[in-house]
Protein backbone atom coordinates (compact mmCIF):
# COMPACT_ATOMS: atom_id res chain seq x y z
CA UNK A 1 0.00 0.00 0.00
CA UNK A 2 1.24 3.42 -0.88
CA UNK A 3 0.46 6.69 0.63
CA UNK A 4 -2.05 7.37 -1.69
CA UNK A 5 -3.75 3.99 -1.35
CA UNK A 6 -3.71 5.10 2.35
CA UNK A 7 -4.84 8.50 1.74
CA UNK A 8 -8.01 7.11 -0.54
CA UNK A 9 -8.93 4.66 2.10
CA UNK A 10 -8.98 6.83 4.85
CA UNK A 11 -11.32 9.55 2.81
CA UNK A 12 -13.60 6.61 2.07
CA UNK A 13 -13.86 5.80 5.58
CA UNK A 14 -14.51 9.41 6.94
CA UNK A 15 -17.02 10.08 4.32
CA UNK A 16 -18.96 6.77 5.67
CA UNK A 17 -19.39 8.45 9.12
CA UNK A 18 -21.98 11.13 10.26
CA UNK A 19 -20.51 11.82 13.84
CA UNK A 20 -16.42 12.19 14.20
CA UNK A 21 -14.77 13.33 17.34
CA UNK A 22 -11.24 15.20 16.25
CA UNK A 23 -8.43 14.30 18.99
CA UNK A 24 -5.38 16.69 17.56
CA UNK A 25 -2.83 17.93 19.37
CA UNK A 26 -2.32 21.84 20.78
CA UNK A 27 0.89 22.92 18.57
CA UNK A 28 0.42 24.50 15.59
CA UNK A 29 0.69 21.52 13.22
CA UNK A 30 -2.20 19.90 15.73
CA UNK A 31 -3.89 23.16 15.46
CA UNK A 32 -3.86 23.51 11.86
CA UNK A 33 -4.36 19.58 11.14
CA UNK A 34 -7.88 20.06 13.26
CA UNK A 35 -8.95 22.68 11.21
CA UNK A 36 -8.00 21.43 8.52
CA UNK A 37 -9.93 17.97 9.06
CA UNK A 38 -12.93 20.02 10.87
CA UNK A 39 -13.42 22.11 7.80
CA UNK A 40 -12.79 19.54 5.35
CA UNK A 41 -15.39 17.29 7.21
CA UNK A 42 -18.20 20.44 7.69
CA UNK A 43 -18.09 21.00 4.09
CA UNK A 44 -19.09 17.37 3.67
CA UNK A 45 -21.53 17.37 6.07
CA UNK A 46 -20.40 15.24 9.11
CA UNK A 47 -21.28 16.64 12.46
CA UNK A 48 -18.05 16.77 14.18
CA UNK A 49 -16.48 18.02 17.75
CA UNK A 50 -12.69 18.69 18.29
CA UNK A 51 -10.89 17.60 21.45
CA UNK A 52 -7.40 19.30 21.96
CA UNK A 53 -4.92 17.69 24.24
CA UNK A 54 -1.40 18.71 24.79
CA UNK A 55 -0.13 14.63 24.56
CA UNK A 56 -1.90 11.99 23.99
CA UNK A 57 -1.01 10.10 27.73
CA UNK A 58 -3.33 8.16 30.26
CA UNK A 59 -4.46 11.27 31.95
CA UNK A 60 -5.39 12.92 28.70
CA UNK A 61 -6.73 10.17 27.25
CA UNK A 62 -9.72 11.18 29.78
CA UNK A 63 -10.87 14.19 27.35
CA UNK A 64 -11.40 11.58 25.00
CA UNK A 65 -15.13 10.91 24.80
CA UNK A 66 -16.57 7.37 25.48
CA UNK A 67 -19.34 7.41 22.58
CA UNK A 68 -20.07 5.96 19.58
CA UNK A 69 -18.25 8.93 17.38
CA UNK A 70 -15.68 7.87 15.39
CA UNK A 71 -12.13 9.00 17.04
CA UNK A 72 -10.19 10.97 14.61
CA UNK A 73 -6.40 10.98 15.85
CA UNK A 74 -4.71 13.98 14.17
CA UNK A 75 -0.21 13.94 14.93
CA UNK A 76 -0.70 12.20 17.66
CA UNK A 77 -2.12 8.59 18.25
CA UNK A 78 0.46 6.57 16.00
CA UNK A 79 2.83 6.06 18.59
CA UNK A 80 0.21 5.86 21.38
CA UNK A 81 -1.87 2.83 20.00
CA UNK A 82 -1.07 1.22 22.90
CA UNK A 83 -3.42 3.36 25.11
CA UNK A 84 -6.34 3.08 23.05
CA UNK A 85 -6.25 -0.06 22.94
CA UNK A 86 -6.29 -0.01 26.94
CA UNK A 87 -9.29 2.43 26.87
CA UNK A 88 -10.77 -0.92 24.10
CA UNK A 89 -11.18 1.15 21.07
CA UNK A 90 -12.39 -1.36 18.39
CA UNK A 91 -9.97 -0.94 14.69
CA UNK A 92 -12.88 0.46 13.03
CA UNK A 93 -13.70 2.92 15.50
CA UNK A 94 -10.46 4.72 14.72
CA UNK A 95 -9.01 6.58 12.18
CA UNK A 96 -5.05 8.03 12.92
CA UNK A 97 -3.07 10.75 10.99
CA UNK A 98 0.07 11.38 11.76
CA UNK A 99 3.64 11.91 11.01
CA UNK A 100 4.91 10.44 14.32
CA UNK A 101 7.15 7.27 14.78
CA UNK A 102 4.37 4.33 15.58
CA UNK A 103 4.94 2.18 18.57
CA UNK A 104 3.97 -1.78 18.63
CA UNK A 105 0.72 -2.23 20.15
CA UNK A 106 -1.28 -5.26 20.22
CA UNK A 107 -4.19 -3.63 18.10
CA UNK A 108 -2.77 -2.22 15.11
CA UNK A 109 -5.50 0.80 14.56
CA UNK A 110 -6.22 2.31 10.72
CA UNK A 111 -3.23 4.88 10.18
CA UNK A 112 -2.61 7.30 7.04
CA UNK A 113 0.89 8.20 8.47
CA UNK A 114 3.69 9.56 5.78
CA UNK A 115 6.36 8.40 8.23
CA UNK A 116 6.03 4.21 6.97
CA UNK A 117 6.36 5.53 3.50
CA UNK A 118 9.53 7.49 3.55
CA UNK A 119 8.35 10.67 3.64
CA UNK A 120 9.57 12.56 7.24
CA UNK A 121 10.13 16.04 5.82
CA UNK A 122 6.18 16.11 6.34
CA UNK A 123 3.73 17.09 8.72
CA UNK A 124 0.15 15.81 10.32
CA UNK A 125 -1.37 18.70 8.85
CA UNK A 126 0.25 17.76 5.02
CA UNK A 127 -1.30 14.02 5.29
CA UNK A 128 -4.44 15.75 6.88
CA UNK A 129 -4.62 17.86 3.72
CA UNK A 130 -4.11 14.97 1.28
CA UNK A 131 -7.06 13.40 3.38
CA UNK A 132 -9.06 16.30 2.57
CA UNK A 133 -8.53 16.84 -1.46
CA UNK A 134 -9.71 13.11 -1.49
CA UNK A 135 -12.53 14.23 0.24
CA UNK A 136 -13.36 16.71 -2.06
CA UNK A 137 -11.08 18.45 -4.25
CA UNK A 138 -12.39 21.48 -3.48
CA UNK A 139 -10.53 21.56 -0.40
CA UNK A 140 -7.00 23.19 -2.06
CA UNK A 141 -7.86 26.61 -0.22
CA UNK A 142 -6.70 24.50 2.68
CA UNK A 143 -3.00 24.25 1.22
CA UNK A 144 -2.34 27.14 3.31
CA UNK A 145 -2.65 25.48 6.48
CA UNK A 146 -1.24 22.46 5.33
CA UNK A 147 2.49 24.35 4.29
CA UNK A 148 1.57 26.51 8.47
CA UNK A 149 1.80 22.84 9.45
CA UNK A 150 4.58 22.05 7.77
CA UNK A 151 6.88 24.47 8.25
CA UNK A 152 5.21 25.29 11.87
CA UNK A 153 6.93 21.35 12.51
CA UNK A 154 9.93 22.50 11.55
CA UNK A 155 9.94 20.47 8.07
CA UNK A 156 11.28 23.23 5.92
CA UNK A 157 14.26 23.90 8.35
CA UNK A 158 17.06 21.07 7.39
CA UNK A 159 16.70 21.80 3.62
CA UNK A 160 15.83 25.63 3.63
CA UNK A 161 12.29 24.79 2.55
CA UNK A 162 9.80 22.01 2.49
CA UNK A 163 10.41 18.93 0.25
CA UNK A 164 9.02 16.26 -1.35
CA UNK A 165 5.08 15.74 -0.68
CA UNK A 166 5.12 18.77 1.23
CA UNK A 167 6.72 21.24 -1.13
CA UNK A 168 3.97 19.72 -3.88
CA UNK A 169 1.02 20.76 -1.78
CA UNK A 170 2.69 24.36 -1.83
CA UNK A 171 2.86 24.43 -5.20
CA UNK A 172 -0.47 22.99 -5.07
CA UNK A 173 -1.37 26.49 -3.19
CA UNK A 174 0.33 28.26 -5.51
CA UNK A 175 -1.35 27.02 -8.58
CA UNK A 176 -4.54 27.94 -6.83
CA UNK A 177 -3.70 31.24 -5.96
CA UNK A 178 -3.30 30.94 -2.24
CA UNK A 179 0.03 30.91 -1.71
CA UNK A 180 2.94 32.74 -2.86
CA UNK A 181 6.15 30.69 -3.40
CA UNK A 182 9.68 32.89 -2.98
CA UNK A 183 12.77 31.01 -3.76
CA UNK A 184 16.31 32.20 -2.59
CA UNK A 185 14.32 34.56 -0.24
CA UNK A 186 16.69 35.53 3.31
CA UNK A 187 16.24 32.41 5.90
CA UNK A 188 15.29 34.49 8.72
CA UNK A 189 12.32 34.56 11.12
CA UNK A 190 10.20 37.86 11.41
CA UNK A 191 10.33 38.62 7.42
CA UNK A 192 6.70 39.82 7.32
CA UNK A 193 6.35 41.45 11.16
CA UNK A 194 10.14 42.77 12.50
CA UNK A 195 12.51 45.26 11.59
CA UNK A 196 15.16 44.17 9.76
CA UNK A 197 18.24 44.75 11.87
CA UNK A 198 16.24 42.90 14.92
CA UNK A 199 15.30 40.19 12.29
CA UNK A 200 18.91 40.13 11.38
CA UNK A 201 19.97 39.66 15.12
CA UNK A 202 17.63 36.90 16.39
CA UNK A 203 18.53 34.92 13.57
CA UNK A 204 21.01 31.87 14.17
CA UNK A 205 20.81 29.87 11.50
CA UNK A 206 23.38 30.66 10.10
CA UNK A 207 24.75 32.12 12.89
CA UNK A 208 27.19 35.08 11.41
CA UNK A 209 29.51 37.20 13.63
CA UNK A 210 28.70 40.49 14.90
CA UNK A 211 25.04 40.29 13.50
CA UNK A 212 23.81 37.76 15.19
CA UNK A 213 22.49 38.06 18.56
CA UNK A 214 23.90 41.75 18.27
CA UNK A 215 20.86 43.95 17.38
CA UNK A 216 23.10 47.46 17.83
CA UNK A 217 25.32 45.05 15.54
CA UNK A 218 23.09 44.56 13.06
CA UNK A 219 21.90 47.64 12.81
CA UNK A 220 25.22 49.15 11.77
CA UNK A 221 26.21 46.61 9.05
CA UNK A 222 22.80 47.97 7.47
CA UNK A 223 23.61 51.60 8.03
CA UNK A 224 27.22 50.92 6.47
CA UNK A 225 24.84 50.03 3.26
CA UNK A 226 23.46 52.93 2.78
CA UNK A 227 19.77 51.24 2.18
CA UNK A 228 16.64 52.93 3.69
CA UNK A 229 15.37 51.49 6.57
CA UNK A 230 12.77 53.13 7.87
CA UNK A 231 9.52 55.28 6.01
CA UNK A 232 9.90 58.71 5.74
CA UNK A 233 7.62 58.80 8.65
CA UNK A 234 10.43 56.86 10.49
CA UNK A 235 8.75 53.55 11.04
CA UNK A 236 11.31 50.81 10.65
CA UNK A 237 10.85 48.57 7.34
CA UNK A 238 10.51 44.97 7.58
CA UNK A 239 12.47 42.81 5.39
CA UNK A 240 8.71 42.17 2.92
CA UNK A 241 8.82 45.63 1.92
CA UNK A 242 12.31 46.48 1.42
CA UNK A 243 13.11 46.88 -2.85
CA UNK A 244 14.23 43.89 -4.61
CA UNK A 245 17.41 45.69 -5.29
CA UNK A 246 18.10 46.91 -2.18
CA UNK A 247 17.46 43.17 -0.97
CA UNK A 248 20.20 42.04 -2.99
CA UNK A 249 22.65 44.48 -1.72
CA UNK A 250 21.63 43.03 1.85
CA UNK A 251 21.89 39.07 1.05
CA UNK A 252 25.31 39.58 -0.96
CA UNK A 253 27.29 41.54 1.77
CA UNK A 254 25.19 38.76 3.98
CA UNK A 255 26.89 36.30 2.06
CA UNK A 256 30.26 38.23 1.78
CA UNK A 257 30.44 38.64 5.66
CA UNK A 258 29.84 34.55 6.56
CA UNK A 259 32.75 33.49 4.09
CA UNK A 260 34.97 36.32 5.41
CA UNK A 261 34.62 34.45 8.87
CA UNK A 262 35.32 30.67 6.65
CA UNK A 263 31.28 29.91 7.05
CA UNK A 264 29.53 28.56 4.56
CA UNK A 265 26.35 30.73 3.36
CA UNK A 266 23.88 28.44 1.38
CA UNK A 267 21.99 28.68 4.54
CA UNK A 268 21.27 32.40 4.50
CA UNK A 269 18.57 31.44 1.72
CA UNK A 270 15.48 29.37 1.71
CA UNK A 271 12.15 29.17 0.17
CA UNK A 272 9.47 31.12 1.69
CA UNK A 273 5.89 30.21 1.77
CA UNK A 274 3.63 34.08 1.79
CA UNK A 275 0.09 34.46 1.73
CA UNK A 276 -0.74 37.36 0.05
CA UNK A 277 -4.35 37.63 0.98
CA UNK A 278 -3.14 38.67 4.70
CA UNK A 279 -2.87 42.59 5.76
CA UNK A 280 0.62 43.66 5.52
CA UNK A 281 3.30 43.42 8.55
CA UNK A 282 0.80 41.01 10.30
CA UNK A 283 2.32 37.59 11.62
CA UNK A 284 -0.63 35.97 9.62
CA UNK A 285 1.55 36.52 6.11
CA UNK A 286 4.50 34.13 5.88
CA UNK A 287 3.75 30.01 7.55
CA UNK A 288 6.45 30.81 9.96
CA UNK A 289 5.03 33.46 11.77
CA UNK A 290 1.52 32.11 11.44
CA UNK A 291 2.49 29.06 12.59
CA UNK A 292 3.98 31.19 16.01
CA UNK A 293 0.64 32.41 16.47
CA UNK A 294 -0.65 29.11 16.32
CA UNK A 295 1.68 27.51 18.89
CA UNK A 296 1.42 31.01 21.31
CA UNK A 297 -2.29 29.75 20.91
CA UNK A 298 -1.85 25.83 21.85
CA UNK A 299 0.46 26.67 24.31
CA UNK A 300 -1.19 28.93 26.30
CA UNK A 301 -4.05 26.63 26.09
CA UNK A 302 -6.09 28.07 23.94
CA UNK A 303 -5.81 26.12 20.78
CA UNK A 304 -9.47 26.88 19.73
CA UNK A 305 -8.20 30.83 19.40
CA UNK A 306 -6.02 29.12 16.70
CA UNK A 307 -8.83 27.04 15.21
CA UNK A 308 -10.74 30.03 14.68
CA UNK A 309 -8.15 31.67 13.19
CA UNK A 310 -7.73 29.08 10.84
CA UNK A 311 -11.38 29.10 9.99
CA UNK A 312 -10.73 32.80 8.74
CA UNK A 313 -11.67 34.89 12.03
CA UNK A 314 -9.96 38.49 11.88
CA UNK A 315 -11.74 39.70 14.64
CA UNK A 316 -11.97 38.80 18.20
CA UNK A 317 -9.95 35.52 17.61
CA UNK A 318 -6.89 37.52 16.08
CA UNK A 319 -7.27 40.53 18.74
CA UNK A 320 -7.01 37.78 21.61
CA UNK A 321 -4.16 35.34 20.07
CA UNK A 322 -2.12 38.93 19.14
CA UNK A 323 -2.13 39.40 23.10
CA UNK A 324 -0.84 35.58 23.74
CA UNK A 325 1.48 35.76 21.09
CA UNK A 326 2.86 39.11 23.09
CA UNK A 327 2.72 36.95 26.36
CA UNK A 328 4.32 34.14 24.24
CA UNK A 329 7.34 35.95 23.38
CA UNK A 330 7.64 37.30 26.72
CA UNK A 331 8.08 34.27 28.65
CA UNK A 332 9.98 32.18 26.32
CA UNK A 333 12.36 35.63 26.59
CA UNK A 334 12.47 35.15 30.27
CA UNK A 335 12.91 31.62 30.02
CA UNK A 336 15.79 32.01 27.47
CA UNK A 337 17.36 34.25 30.27
CA UNK A 338 17.03 32.00 32.72
CA UNK A 339 18.48 29.60 31.51
CA UNK A 340 21.38 31.19 29.99
CA UNK A 341 21.76 32.71 33.71
CA UNK A 342 21.46 29.56 35.76
CA UNK A 343 23.37 27.95 33.57
CA UNK A 344 23.50 24.29 32.19
CA UNK A 345 25.27 21.19 33.74
CA UNK A 346 27.45 19.41 31.07
CA UNK A 347 28.14 15.47 30.58
CA UNK A 348 29.94 14.39 28.29
CA UNK A 349 26.97 14.11 25.15
CA UNK A 350 24.36 16.44 26.92
CA UNK A 351 23.53 19.37 28.45
CA UNK A 352 20.56 19.56 31.02
CA UNK A 353 18.75 21.70 33.64
CA UNK A 354 15.98 21.96 35.42
CA UNK A 355 13.65 24.94 35.34
CA UNK A 356 11.64 23.61 38.82
CA UNK A 357 8.04 24.72 38.17
CA UNK A 358 9.26 28.04 36.98
CA UNK A 359 7.80 28.04 33.17
CA UNK A 360 4.81 25.92 31.54
CA UNK A 361 5.88 22.50 30.14
CA UNK A 362 4.43 23.30 26.53
CA UNK A 363 6.90 26.06 26.24
CA UNK A 364 10.04 24.65 27.67
CA UNK A 365 10.97 22.88 24.49
CA UNK A 366 10.76 26.46 22.64
CA UNK A 367 12.92 27.96 24.88
CA UNK A 368 15.63 25.46 25.18
CA UNK A 369 15.58 25.70 21.10
CA UNK A 370 16.68 29.25 21.72
CA UNK A 371 19.08 29.12 24.32
CA UNK A 372 21.17 26.20 22.34
CA UNK A 373 22.81 28.94 19.71
CA UNK A 374 24.01 30.48 22.94
CA UNK A 375 25.58 27.56 24.75
CA UNK A 376 27.30 24.58 23.09
CA UNK A 377 25.62 23.70 20.06
CA UNK A 378 27.26 20.19 20.05
CA UNK A 379 26.03 18.89 22.80
CA UNK A 380 21.72 18.56 22.65
CA UNK A 381 20.25 20.39 25.71
CA UNK A 382 17.71 18.80 27.49
CA UNK A 383 15.15 20.33 30.19
CA UNK A 384 13.15 19.14 32.76
CA UNK A 385 10.24 21.10 34.24
CA UNK A 386 7.66 20.19 36.85
CA UNK A 387 3.84 19.00 35.86
CA UNK A 388 2.33 21.64 38.42
CA UNK A 389 -0.64 19.20 38.23
CA UNK A 390 1.10 16.05 38.71
CA UNK A 391 4.36 16.25 40.71
CA UNK A 392 4.91 12.89 40.66
CA UNK A 393 5.84 13.83 36.91
CA UNK A 394 8.50 15.51 34.87
CA UNK A 395 8.17 16.61 31.88
CA UNK A 396 11.09 17.24 29.68
CA UNK A 397 12.45 18.55 26.07
CA UNK A 398 15.51 17.92 23.92
CA UNK A 399 16.46 19.86 21.38
CA UNK A 400 19.34 19.82 18.67
CA UNK A 401 20.64 21.31 15.60
CA UNK A 402 20.76 20.02 12.16
CA UNK A 403 24.48 20.04 12.36
CA UNK A 404 24.30 17.23 15.18
CA UNK A 405 21.41 15.63 13.21
CA UNK A 406 23.36 15.23 10.25
CA UNK A 407 26.25 13.14 12.58
CA UNK A 408 23.65 10.03 13.35
CA UNK A 409 22.20 12.27 16.68
CA UNK A 410 18.13 11.31 17.20
CA UNK A 411 16.81 12.78 20.31
CA UNK A 412 13.39 10.71 19.34
CA UNK A 413 15.37 7.43 19.90
CA UNK A 414 16.99 8.38 23.18
CA UNK A 415 13.86 9.66 24.45
CA UNK A 416 11.76 6.94 23.64
CA UNK A 417 14.38 4.51 25.05
CA UNK A 418 15.06 6.19 27.95
CA UNK A 419 11.81 6.92 28.63
CA UNK A 420 10.36 3.58 28.47
CA UNK A 421 12.96 2.28 30.44
CA UNK A 422 11.60 4.34 33.61
CA UNK A 423 8.05 3.81 33.38
CA UNK A 424 7.89 7.08 31.20
CA UNK A 425 6.52 7.51 27.58
CA UNK A 426 8.14 9.63 24.87
CA UNK A 427 8.47 11.00 20.99
CA UNK A 428 9.07 13.28 18.90
CA UNK A 429 11.71 13.84 16.13
CA UNK A 430 15.18 13.36 15.33
CA UNK A 431 15.87 17.69 15.85
CA UNK A 432 13.39 17.76 19.18
CA UNK A 433 11.51 15.28 21.44
CA UNK A 434 10.03 15.24 24.06
CA UNK A 435 8.65 12.67 27.31
CA UNK A 436 6.94 12.60 31.06
CA UNK A 437 8.94 10.81 33.37
CA UNK A 438 8.74 9.60 37.06
CA UNK A 439 10.11 13.08 39.04
CA UNK A 440 12.05 10.41 41.16
CA UNK A 441 13.80 8.85 37.84
CA UNK A 442 15.19 12.20 37.02
CA UNK A 443 19.02 11.77 37.79
CA UNK A 444 19.20 8.23 36.10
CA UNK A 445 17.13 9.20 32.94
CA UNK A 446 19.72 12.35 32.20
CA UNK A 447 22.50 9.95 32.99
CA UNK A 448 20.81 7.21 30.53
CA UNK A 449 19.97 9.75 27.86
CA UNK A 450 23.55 11.12 28.08
CA UNK A 451 25.09 7.03 27.01
CA UNK A 452 22.19 6.37 24.74
CA UNK A 453 23.58 9.75 22.77
CA UNK A 454 27.12 8.89 23.13
CA UNK A 455 26.15 5.33 21.63
CA UNK A 456 24.84 7.23 18.76
CA UNK A 457 27.80 8.93 18.25
CA UNK A 458 29.76 5.97 18.37
CA UNK A 459 27.23 4.12 15.86
CA UNK A 460 27.77 6.86 13.21
CA UNK A 461 31.49 6.05 13.41
CA UNK A 462 32.63 9.54 15.02
CA UNK A 463 33.85 8.04 18.73
CA UNK A 464 33.52 10.42 21.65
CA UNK A 465 34.64 14.20 21.71
O1 LIG B 1 7.00 19.12 24.12
P1 LIG B 1 8.11 19.37 23.15
O2 LIG B 1 7.94 20.66 22.40
O3 LIG B 1 9.46 19.24 23.72
O4 LIG B 1 7.95 18.17 22.07
C1 LIG B 1 8.84 17.99 20.99
C2 LIG B 1 8.28 16.93 20.04
O5 LIG B 1 8.19 15.70 20.76
C3 LIG B 1 6.87 17.21 19.52
O6 LIG B 1 6.81 16.76 18.17
C4 LIG B 1 5.99 16.36 20.41
O7 LIG B 1 4.83 15.94 19.73
C5 LIG B 1 6.88 15.16 20.68
N1 LIG B 1 6.56 14.52 21.99
C6 LIG B 1 6.09 13.20 22.01
N2 LIG B 1 5.82 12.58 23.21
C7 LIG B 1 5.98 13.24 24.38
C8 LIG B 1 6.44 14.58 24.38
C9 LIG B 1 6.71 15.20 23.15
O8 LIG B 1 5.93 12.60 20.95
N3 LIG B 1 5.70 12.62 25.52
Amino acid sequence: MSLCDDVRSAAREILTHQEVTLISHIDADGIAGESILAQALSRAGIHHTSVFVRQLEPMTMRQVPEDKTFKLFCDLGAGQQNLLAERGLREEEVLIVDHHVSQPCEREYPQVNCLPHGFSKMSAAGVAYLVAMEMDPGNVDLSRLAVVGNVGDMMAREDCGLVGPAREIALQGAGAGCIEVISRDLNCYGTSTRPLHVCLAYNDDPFIPGITNNVNGALRFLQKLGIDLQTPEKRWLVWEEIPPVDKRLVTSSLVQQIISCGERADRLFSESYLFPGEAARTPLRNAQEFATLLNACGRWTRPRVGGAICRGDRGPAYREAEHMLTNHRAVIRDLLEYILNTGVRELSHIQFIHVGSRYPDTIVGIGAGMALSRLNMEKPILVMVEQPEDPALTKVSMRTTERVVGRGIDLQQALTTASAEVGGAGGGHRIAAGAFIPKESEEHFVNRVNQLISEQRCAEGQGHR
